[in-house]
């Protein structure tokens, strides 16, 4: 939460960057691992969606595993407090060195995508003498009714093994001797805020746990992935976990006694984070006003590249409301935050937040323009 307090305490540190209300996240990650706890489910940490390391060891502090996209995520996330037993390793396209370095650090297990990549993590676990546990990532082909650039489980996306596949993949698994089948892996999208759609996806684990068991290939762990939503209009609402939750532990076939695993990230971060920024100008245009911030697509780059929707405070006016359009200062027309939103009367040097934004926010900045990437500022530091 931003109070007025917080506000004048903000006003000293020097803008663009992220603040983050720890606070916020400490009550974010309790509820959630409380809540999975409850129903005998685990949680690992999306390390995508945040990776700045203060985050990443409080969330560590909370017993979650992690799940990680990169080589550098594993490594990451083992310094910063995550269990390696308990940090899993997906991703369309890992290379050999970052199979190696995974092998190495003796990870929980590879959510693998490929037929391919299962022959390539045998040889190189063959090579260094180890056992590799994988999960098999499935693609289910179930929509996730989200932004359509962030759906990952339907037929048409790169991710998973397609099920028409499943047969001839286990098969080819049973040949390999350097692998251990540890389960599956599912992820069907992100900013899901319709949770029928996870009815759906427990639908299809159950149709394929009762074919994969038929064929002696019981899972030990399912892993559901993540993707529940928030809430951008309210950034201080908590997501709906219990609910969330109770969707998996009410349609998944009661005789599955696989551990039942999640990977969220943007519900566990987003709402602690905002982007802080300062008023340039203020710019008629020929239709509209334009609000020019001293950040921009560089800071944050989801309403550039998704027409994402994040809530935009103005933190130290409190007149008569306007109509603006808030923009930033790189050199692209779609370095725009919000097109024609109500703002009090805005000036030049009044402090901005661009709420909601510590999920895929800091972590996907860019230099373009040569601009310096946004440092972070914390609530216990202010
Ligand atoms: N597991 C896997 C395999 C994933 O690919 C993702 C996100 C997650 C878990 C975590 O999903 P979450 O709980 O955060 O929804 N940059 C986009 C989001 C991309 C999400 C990619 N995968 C955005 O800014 O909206």
């Amino acid at each position: 939460m931003i109070t007025k307090e917080t506000a004048e305490k903000l006003e000293g540190q020097a803008t663009p960057y992220y603040y983050y209300d720890l606070e916020m996240l400490n009550e974010t990650l309790s509820v959630a691992s409380g809540e999975a706890a409850d129903r005998g489910f685990q949680v690992h940490y999306a390390v995508k969606a945040n990776f700045n390391p203060v985050i990443m060891k409080i969330i560590a502090g909370y017993g979650l595993g992690a799940d990680c996209v990169s080589g550098n995520e594993v490594e990451h996330a083992i310094a910063c407090g995550f269990q390696a037993h308990e940090t899993v390793f997906a991703g369309v396209g890992k290379s050999d060195r970052e199979i190696e370095k995974a092998l190495g650090l003796d990870i929980k297990c590879f959510n693998v995508e490929s037929a391919a990549e299962l022959e390539v993590i045998d040889s190189i676990a063959g090579r260094m003498g180890k056992k590799a546990s994988v999960a098999l990532r499935i693609n289910p082909n179930v929509e996730a009714h989200t932004i359509r650039h962030i759906t990952t489980g339907t037929d048409e996306n790169k991710f998973g093994i397609r099920i028409v596949e499943l047969d001839r993949v286990t098969e080819q698994m049973k040949e390999l001797r350097n692998i251990h089948y540890s389960g599956i892996h599912f992820h069907i999208g992100s900013q899901i805020t319709d949770l029928r759609v996870y009815r759906n996806l427990c639908s299809r684990i159950n149709e394929l746990w009762q074919w994969l068991t038929g064929r002696g290939l019981e899972p030990e762990d399912i892993n559901v992935g993540g993707g529940l939503g928030v809430n951008y209009d309210d950034p201080d609402r908590f997501p709906p976990f219990a609910e969330y939750f109770d969707t998996f532990k009410n349609h998944l076939d009661g005789r599955i006694r696989s551990t039942i695993s999640f990977e969220l990230g943007r519900s566990l971060t987003a709402n602690c984070g905002s982007l802080i920024s300062r008023v340039l100008y203020v710019k008629p245009g020929a239709a509209e006003t334009f609000v020019i911030l001293d950040a921009g697509m560089t800071e944050l780059m989801r309403p550039a590249l998704y027409h994402a929707y994040h809530r935009i405070d103005n933190l130290t006016a409190d007149g008569q409301e306007k109509r603006y359009t808030v923009v930033g200062p790189v050199c692209e027309t779609t370095d725009t935050f919000g097109k024609l939103i109500a703002l009090p009367e805005t000036r030049r040097g009044d402090l901005i937040a661009i709420r909601s934004a510590g999920a895929y926010g800091e972590v996907m900045a860019s230099r373009y323009n040569m601009r310096s990437l946004p440092p972070s500022v914390f609530s216990d530091g202010i």
